[in-house]
């Protein structure tokens, strides 16, 4: 490919081409990328042509065209501000997801406190509390996650964007191995809990699939993690926030729960896609 090329320039745009024809959504995007990997380099404008390895190319494109998602090749995602290692075990980190951050960034800005403590509560790689760490120097959080593999991604993570003095993490289903009493310490949790409901996880395109099945499946009614969650956090009775990532096909289960249970929503956002994609429920200061 690079042969018939002059420069970067013809080469992304063969490359684009090529994955435009074999009907890669987001081909420009995954070409850039793509070229910046075979180039040992985070972006592409840094890249330098005669630096680009070739054999590197050609197999990433070969696996890419038999439909492998592009980060499960190279193992990184970019997201919000940094390039995240993942991989067979872990949760692609997805854009609709950055919706999360920009909130909490918001409302952390306007908040006296400075030096948040917080959990990061089915972390998978670590890219929310990871993005928040990164933004909040004096922040500190909590990264649990019940999969040895996926917290080892997560350490990986944390060491590569050099937030490790403001990190712990915890192998954990749920909180059943986590302290309750740093638990009660926390000033708001993050949470992205699996929450395919089990009916449609083969339904589910191939791409998606290409991720654990333990990310994704969210048992019958899809809201199984929340209700644990929320159940455990009302027992233990913590204060505090919590940011739940949502999706469409879990909402109106959800909201029954969190009326049912008299949770109070602070509020609900819509991602880039204008889908439900953040719910922020706050717990009483006093029970
Ligand atoms: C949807 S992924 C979210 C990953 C990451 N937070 C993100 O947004 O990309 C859900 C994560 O929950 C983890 N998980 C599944 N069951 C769990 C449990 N019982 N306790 C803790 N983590 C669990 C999975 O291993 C997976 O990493």
């Amino acid at each position: 490919m690079r042969s018939k090329s002059l420069n970067k320039t013809d080469l992304l745009l063969s490359l684009s081409n090529l994955l435009k024809l074999n009907e890669i959504k987001n081909f420009e995007e995954e070409s850039q990328i793509m070229i910046a990997y075979a180039g040992s380099r985070e972006k592409f404008i840094d890249v330098k042509f005669n630096k680009i390895n070739e054999n590197i190319l050609e197999s990433i494109v070969k696996e890419r065209l038999k439909g492998k998602p592009l980060s499960k090749i190279i193992r990184q995602k970019g997201f919000w501000k940094n390039i995240f290692i993942t991989d067979e075990n872990t949760l692609d980190p997805r854009a609709d997801s950055e919706i999360i951050i920009e909130n909490i960034l918001n409302d952390l800005s306007s908040s006296k406190i400075k030096d948040h403590f917080f959990i990061d509560v089915c972390c998978g790689s670590g890219c929310l509390g990871i993005s928040v760490l990164d933004e909040f120097n004096k922040s500190s959080c909590d990264f649990i996650d019940i999969s040895e593999k996926a917290i080892s991604v997560c350490k990986k993570n944390i060491s590569k964007i050099k937030v490790e003095s403001q990190s712990s993490t915890y192998i954990s289903d749920l909180f059943t191995k986590y302290p309750v009493e740093r638990l009660l310490q926390a000033h708001f949790l993050i949470c992205n809990p699996p929450y395919i409901p089990t009916n449609n996880y083969y339904n589910l395109d191939n791409q998606t699939l290409y991720d654990p099945k333990i990310a994704l499946d969210g048992g019958e009614d899809g809201i199984m993690y929340y209700v644990k969650i929320l159940n455990y956090l009302k027992k233990v009775k913590f204060t505090g926030d919590i940011f739940f990532e949502i999706d469409p096909i879990i909402i109106n289960n959800l909201e029954k729960f969190l009326l049912e249970k008299s949770l109070k929503i602070v509020y609900k956002k819509t991602d880039y896609r204008n889908l439900d994609r953040l719910i922020k429920i706050t717990f009483p200061l006093t029970y």
